[in-house]
């Protein structure tokens, strides 16, 4: 009794069912039908507030045409009393118009017609196009410090779906992972370099391309440079001591003499101003030049200084010496013709105070066997020095005892009552005849070669061998406007020329 009532329901149910399905099949056999249809299935790309017409024409007469989207009707020739938007309307010929679309017009629309020869449908779609929209996060400004990730996402909206791809000061980025219309740009913050603009364009060849950008500020430890960092004055002289510094956030500068804080006042005053200028990308980012301003330089105030300069992130210190000591030596290209057992050499300096001696050095190079660590000891010479009527001091002096055909290199020092200069660069010259040149010699190597170079260890032999004769060159300031020559270039020149 129980198990036939059951049946019954089961039947009723599996009805139901399959009346669902030969509803939706006799659709799709109106469908099919559509070879009946005058018009054809169009998609309409058009744009908001335009106005559309989906076409529905049978090539017989019509009885009744009703247009729906998806499950909503939304007229219907037997029913025109049916409220409908104002925007859609329904021609006597079956089309059917959408003015003033809007974007949530976008779908798919159906045309139901009947006729003698049955019941057909045709289906249509419009799809409003719309120019892209872009949103970035962040926004306007991000500040990172260095070692840090960040992730910047832009999101874009439009029809048809916006490509999304970045720039970053202008310069395209790879395509990063999409995911619809979002994307994320994930970037490690190594270097302060890479601030600057990041921008999100949004496209799909509807009106503008869309711009979001957000700037990347790098918070950085500062950088400390010394255009001079080492002053040459004398007592009662006006001494101004430079550091320029760069920080982001911008970073406070304190002076410092043999570690202990620069007292400012009446003798020693502090100055700061912005660099203009272009040494940084970043354009949150200034240099700002130190001054520290010794107004009348006195022996307590020689020695090391120290800008440290500290922000948040950090601090960096720079060193620049306050001395009395003479400028490094120069030595200037000789045209004189050069024998083969001696060299001329002529060399400059400058002094605050009298220079009471110098020393030089030199070597012979093996010049046909590039195995760097053969190498012969230094020889130093002793030369007095001769007063001048100024500053510079111009000094010739020839090197005798010389091996034919061979490669030597050279530097100098001057000492005055303060103490040594520094050692000048180091500079190479041939005796006359054949001489194959080593491959090893550049500038920067030669550079180098100065670093590393311990020249009192080295000194063994002592100069008596040798004659020295001198020649001084008297003359005074009015060479002060000599352009520095690039010595070593011009003698190696000079070197391929007498080989
Ligand atoms: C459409 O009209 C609205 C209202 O007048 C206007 O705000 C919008 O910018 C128009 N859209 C386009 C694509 O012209
Ligand atoms: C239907 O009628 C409208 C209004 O007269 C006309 O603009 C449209 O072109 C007609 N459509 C077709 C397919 O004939
Ligand atoms: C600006 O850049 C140019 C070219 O890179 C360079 O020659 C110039 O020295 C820079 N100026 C400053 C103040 O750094
Ligand atoms: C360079 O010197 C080494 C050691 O004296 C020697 O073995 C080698 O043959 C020399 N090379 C040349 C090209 O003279
Ligand atoms: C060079 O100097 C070193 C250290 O003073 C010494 O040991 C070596 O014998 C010297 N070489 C020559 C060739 O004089
Ligand atoms: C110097 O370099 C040239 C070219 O690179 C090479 O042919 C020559 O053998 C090198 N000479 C020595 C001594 O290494």
């Amino acid at each position: 009794m129980l198990a036939s009532k059951c049946s019954v329901l089961w039947c009723l149910f599996v009805g139901l069912i399959l009346g669902g399905v030969q509803a939706a099949l006799d659709f799709n056999n109106d469908l099919d039908n559509s070879q009946k249809f005058k018009s054809i299935p169009t998609t309409v790309k058009t744009y908001e507030n335009d106005t559309v017409q989906l076409p529905c024409t049978l090539n017989t007469p019509f009885r009744y045409v009703r247009w729906h989207r998806d499950d909503v009707a939304l007229v219907d020739s037997r029913h025109p009393e049916i409220p409908k938007l104002d925007r859609i309307m329904l021609w006597p010929n079956g089309s059917l118009q959408v003015s003033n679309v809007q974007s949530s017009d976008t779908g798919d629309y159906y045309c139901e017609m009947n006729s003698d020869s049955g019941h057909v449908v045709q289906q249509h779609a419009i799809e409003v196009q719309l120019a892209p929209r872009v949103l970035i996060e962040p926004s306007e400004l991000t500040e990172q410090r260095i070692g840090a990730t960040i992730e910047v996402v832009c999101e874009a909206q439009g029809v048809p779906q916006p490509v999304i791809t970045w720039r970053l000061n202008g310069k395209d980025l790879l395509p990063q992972s999409n995911s619809g219309n979002r994307q994320s740009l994930v970037l490690d913050i190594k270097s302060r370099n890479q601030a600057g603009l990041i921008e999100c364009l949004a496209n799909n060849g509807v009106g503008e391309v869309a711009v979001a950008s957000v700037y990347l500020h790098v918070l950085f430890a500062p950088e400390v440079s010394q255009p001079q960092p080492v002053v040459y004055t004398k007592l009662g002289a006006r001494a101004h001591l430079e550091c320029i510094v760069e920080a982001a956030p911008a970073a406070t500068v304190k002076w410092f003499h043999h570690g202990l804080p620069v007292t400012l006042g009446a003798h020693s005053t502090s100055h700061e101003s912005e660099l203009q200028g272009n040494r940084s990308l970043d354009h949150y980012v200034n240099a700002v030049r130190h001054l520290l301003v010794v107004k009348s330089v006195r022996n307590a105030d020689m020695g090391q200084y120290e800008c440290r300069a500290t922000n948040q992130i950090a601090g960096k210190s720079g060193n620049v010496e306050l001395t009395g000591r003479p400028m490094p030596c120069l030595f200037k290209i000789n045209p004189g013709i050069q024998s083969s057992t001696s060299h001329v050499l002529v060399w400059q300096t400058e002094s605050l105070l009298p220079i009471m001696e110098f020393k030089l050095k030199f070597r012979q190079i093996p010049s046909n066997n590039a195995t760097r660590q053969i190498r012969t000891n230094w020889t130093e010479l002793t030369i007095p020095a001769q007063a001048t009527n100024g500053l510079i001091y111009i000094t010739t002096y020839t090197l005798h005892g010389l091996q034919p055909a061979s490669l030597y290199e050279v530097s100098v020092l001057a000492r005055n009552s303060f103490g040594w200069s520094d050692n000048s660069k180091i500079v190479r010259f041939a005796t006359g005849g054949e001489v194959e040149l080593p491959n090893y010699s550049t500038e920067s190597e030669l550079q180098e070669d100065l670093a590393d170079e311990d020249f009192h260890n080295e000194i063994t032999q002592r100069s008596e061998i040798l004659t020295a004769s001198m020649m001084f060159n008297s003359g005074s300031i009015s060479c002060n406007g000599i352009t520095a020559l690039i010595y070593f270039t011009c003698l190696i020149k000079l070197v391929l020329l007498l080989s």
